[in-house]
Order: C-alpha cells, then sequence, then structure tokens
C-alpha cells in the first residue's frame, strides 16, 4: 500500500478527518495487530465500500421493497445471499444485518420472546457478549445461563452442558465464541439441544474462513441456524449472514 492515500475530495471538506484516516493508513500500515477480530481488506473491498451504494435505502426483501429504484440493489443483494449459500452450502442466506452481534439479535427475535432462558459460553471462557452475556442486551432482555471450560483440560465439558441444559430448558443454545482456540464439536452440541428442545445457534463469527476452506468443520449438518459476520476470516468489511 501507498502511503498516503489520495483523498482529495475528502481532504478539500474536511482536512481534519482527512489527516486522522491519514493517521490511522500509517499506524495500520506500520503495526502488526494480533486482535484476532480485526481485519485488513483487501483494496477491491475497499473500493467497493466507498461508492455509490452508500446512497441507498433497500428495506424488505428483494423484488419486495419499500422504496423504488431498488433494481441494481436487488441483484446485489441477489448475489451476496447466492454466493452465501454456495460458500457454506446452504440452502437459506440473509445478508441483511449490519455485523454478527444484530444477525444475533435477529436469532433472539425470531426464536425466542423477551424473559426467555437462552444460553450461551460464559465471557471470561472464551463466549461471545451477545450470547446472553449480562452487559449486553441479550442478557438483560433474556434469561442468560452460562457454560463453560474445564479448568483442567480447557475443554468444553460437555456434561455441564447437559446437565445445565436438563435443567434450565433453555429456547435456544448457542455454541461458537470469540476467544475459542478449539475445534467445536457442533454434533455433541446439536444432540443437547435435540435431547433438551432448544434450538441450535452455531456463531461461527471467527472461524468462517476455516469452515469455508475446509479447515474446520461445518456444522451446517447439526445447527438449525448459523450466524456469522464477514468482518473477520472473510476479510470483508463489517458483514454478516
Ligand atoms: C463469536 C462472535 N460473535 C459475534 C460477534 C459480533 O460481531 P460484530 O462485531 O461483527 O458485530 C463477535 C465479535 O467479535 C464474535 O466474536
Amino acid at each position: 500500500m501507498t502511503l498516503p492515500l489520495p483523498h482529495p475530495a475528502l481532504s478539500a471538506a474536511d482536512p481534519e478527518l482527512a489527516a486522522l484516516i491519514g493517521a490511522e493508513e500509517q499506524l495500520q500500515a506500520t503495526t502488526l495487530r494480533l486482535i484476532p477480530s480485526e481485519n485488513y481488506v483487501s483494496a477491491a473491498v475497499l473500493e467497493a465500500s466507498g461508492t455509490v451504494l452508500q446512497n441507498k435505502y433497500s428495506e424488505g426483501y428483494a423484488g419486495r421493497r419499500y422504496y423504488e429504484g431498488q433494481q441494481n440493489i436487488d441483484q446485489v443483494e441477489r448475489l451476496a445471499i447466492t454466493r452465501a449459500k454456495g460458500l457454506f452450502g446452504v440452502e437459506h442466506a440473509n445478508v441483511q444485518p449490519y455485523s454478527g452481534s444484530p444477525a444475533n439479535l435477529a436469532v433472539y427475535l425470531a426464536f425466542a420472546e423477551p424473559g426467555d432462558t437462552v444460553m450461551g459460553m460464559a465471557l471470561p471462557m472464551g463466549g461471545h457478549l451477545t450470547h446472553g452475556w449480562g452487559v449486553s442486551a441479550t442478557g438483560r432482555w433474556f434469561r442468560g445461563v452460562q457454560y463453560g471450560v474445564r479448568q483442567d483440560t480447557g475443554l468444553i465439558d460437555f456434561d455441564e452442558v447437559r446437565e445445565l441444559a436438563l435443567k434450565e430448558r433453555p429456547k435456544i443454545i448457542f455454541c461458537g465464541g470469540t476467544a475459542l482456540p478449539r475445534t467445536i464439536d457442533f454434533a455433541a452440541f446439536a444432540e443437547i439441544a435435540q435431547e433438551s428442545g432448544a434450538v441450535l445457534v452455531a456463531d461461527i463469527a471467527h472461524i468462517a474462513g476455516l469452515i469455508a476452506g475446509g479447515a474446520h468443520p461445518s456444522p451446517v449438518p447439526h445447527a438449525d441456524v448459523i450466524s456469522t459476520t464477514t468482518h473477520k476470516t472473510l476479510r470483508a468489511r463489517a458483514g454478516r449472514c
């Protein structure tokens, strides 16, 4: 990347903001970032992010919008859906949430009512805020119960998961997490979800690229719903499925 990148219109309209963006470009180009959820998008993704698509409102679904003038936007959304379905081998894909957190919120709205019990991995054990943790809206609107990992092995204790699920009868069980450097046993989670009558959601935000590339088993045969973000290992801008 040649620095600084030219932003002539922005530099003329708002030199202060342009300077801050230039400083961030410099920082990102000269600092090794080890935050796994952060991303280096390609020049193609950067270009696609700064287009007239920014000007649009596109509520509703392709072919059934609340706004006129969607002939190109509908094709963009359909293209994204077709690609997501092909990449993960799924029958349906919704590409509308702005990122992984709103994608998970959509899952709650579809499968639970406020006050219902939901189950996920505890945040300090590697889970994500949106899996029912108390400081997130998901832990305030729903009753979150959490499983963890065994202290001696660092692995998920499926006896604990089963016991908790049968005791608490959550509407939704989330598997997958943020700081979970182990293979996720989707089949074991599916068995427990079935036994306890829960909807199983595999949140593959951090491993979507590994799954797409075949380096991690896919949750597709096991999970009722899969949520992800395009912003981590898929190397796109903040996005979702
Ligand atoms: C497991 C998991 N799910 C969901 C999210 C939320 O994704 P986003 O930050 O794109 O909203 C994250 C973010 O780090 C995550 O680690």
